[in-house]
């Protein structure tokens, strides 16, 4: 009888695709296996945001088929903290009137809830941060049904410089020991999180972010929705590709697609460059006036394939000449992304710049398709040439 109901349990455990338990986590399904891919309240909403924008967000990724594109996380950012009560459990502001019910609706949808919390004594935006409080924050989020933890360094860094003062080993010591803290804490609450990092990418978090439990970590300080700030981070990440994999990514930060005044060239190539970075795909804009073209670009199955490839490899730069850069990330089946990128001010017809196949491990022909213009280009070689559009880009998988 015992047995049947072990058995009952396990079956009904895989059929749900739930750990079965029977060999120490051996079967947990891992926690960010891709890049992850939501939305965040930050960059467009700031701290204005409220339970209503979220819910009408969650509605909106269903509607407008982003859920199914792969956008998942709901991530409500900084602002929504209130006090502690008395027992020092932390409650939401009167902006998020019922946690718990917002969460059911959020997963009522077929999405994730993120929430937002800072290891010092206040986050960013002078809110309510975790310090002495880790265990209960984390068990609060669990009781809430969160997914998703972003864990931003802000007052802490005051904590560190009080702590250690002119001692940068000593400080980097207590930052590292505050983010293990939160994520021992998160295990204790038996719920998988998705664990992101916060802190700017200070003392190369890429070496050890991964140690003290980060799915992914910025890399940078914070992304604006302008040319120069978004193209400045994206091609700062040369040379990290060997710190992300299947688990644990560099983060350049959130999409800024849709806002501000990026032009259709612009937002394609934040797009293209977050894709081939293998970052976290976490939208930033309004959906409730999402236009077509935005929705088209945010949605390209091809792009978004590049960026959730299963090998898990970041792209690096091969080749660079002025303006023009050419970046490659390998792909499952032996394929390759190349992406030919203008930062320049005009455009260009790449006079004189091959496409760098030998850079880019290639041999002297390749099958070539057009990934943003939908089209095969049959074979080509290094002496194929194509136009750029200022801040644009053209995107290639070649095998
Ligand atoms: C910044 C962070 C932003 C946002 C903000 C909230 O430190 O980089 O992404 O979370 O805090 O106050």
């Amino acid at each position: 009888m015992r047995i049947g109901w072990l058995k009952a349990g396990w079956l009904l455990a895989f059929a749900l695709g739930m750990p079965t338990g029977t060999k120490a986590g051996a079967q947990k399904p891992m926690v960010a296996a891709t890049p992850p891919m939501g939305w965040n309240s930050w960059n467009f909403f700031a701290g204005k945001v409220t339970d209503k924008d979220i819910r009408d967000t969650a509605d909106l990724l269903v509607s407008t088929g982003m859920r199914d594109a792969g956008y998942v996380y709901v991530n409500i950012d900084d602002t929504w903290e209130g006090k502690r009560d008395a027992e020092g459990l932390i409650q939401s502001n009167e902006k998020f009137p019922d946690m718990k019910a917002l969460s059911d609706y959020v997963h009522s949808k077929g999405l994730k809830l993120g929430i937002y919390s800072s290891p010092g004594p206040q986050t960013c935006a002078r809110f309510e941060g975790s310090l002495g409080h880790e265990e209960q924050d984390a068990q609060t989020y669990a009781d809430w049904g969160i997914d998703y933890l972003k864990y931003d360094l802000c007052s802490y860094g005051g904590v560190m410089r009080q702590q250690a003062l002119d001692d940068a080993a000593a400080q980097n010591k207590l930052m590292r020991e505050a983010y293990e803290k939160m994520h021992q804490a998160i295990l204790k609450t038996g719920r998988p999180m998705v664990y992101s990092f916060c802190q700017y990418g200070d003392d190369s978090v890429w070496d050890w972010g991964p140690s003290v439990g980060a799915n992914l970590w910025r890399t940078t300080g914070d992304i604006s929705a302008n040319f120069d700030r978004m193209s400045l981070i994206g091609r700062s990440q040369a040379g990290l590709a060997k710190f992300a994999g299947p688990g644990h990514w560099n983060d350049p930060d959130m999409l800024e697609v849709g806002n501000g005044k990026l032009t259709r060239d612009e937002n394609t190539t934040h797009m293209t460059l977050w894709a081939m970075l293998a970052a976290p795909l976490i939208a930033g804009n309004n959906l409730t006036a999402m236009k077509p073209e935005i929705a088209a670009i945010l949605m390209n199955k091809d792009v978004i394939a590049i960026d959730q490839d299963a090998l898990g490899k970041q792209s690096d730069r091969v080749y660079a000449e002025g303006p023009v850069e050419i970046w490659a990330k390998p792909l499952t089946g032996g394929r390759k992304a190349l992406a030919i990128f203008n930062f320049g001010e005009t455009a260009t017809e790449m006079r004189g710049i091959g496409l760098h196949l030998k850079e880019a491990g290639l041999t002297a022909q390749v099958s070539a398709r057009d990934v943003w213009a939908g089209r095969d280009l049959g074979k080509i070689g290094d002496g194929w040439k194509t136009a750029v559009p200022r801040h644009g880009v053209v995107l290639l998988v070649v095998k």
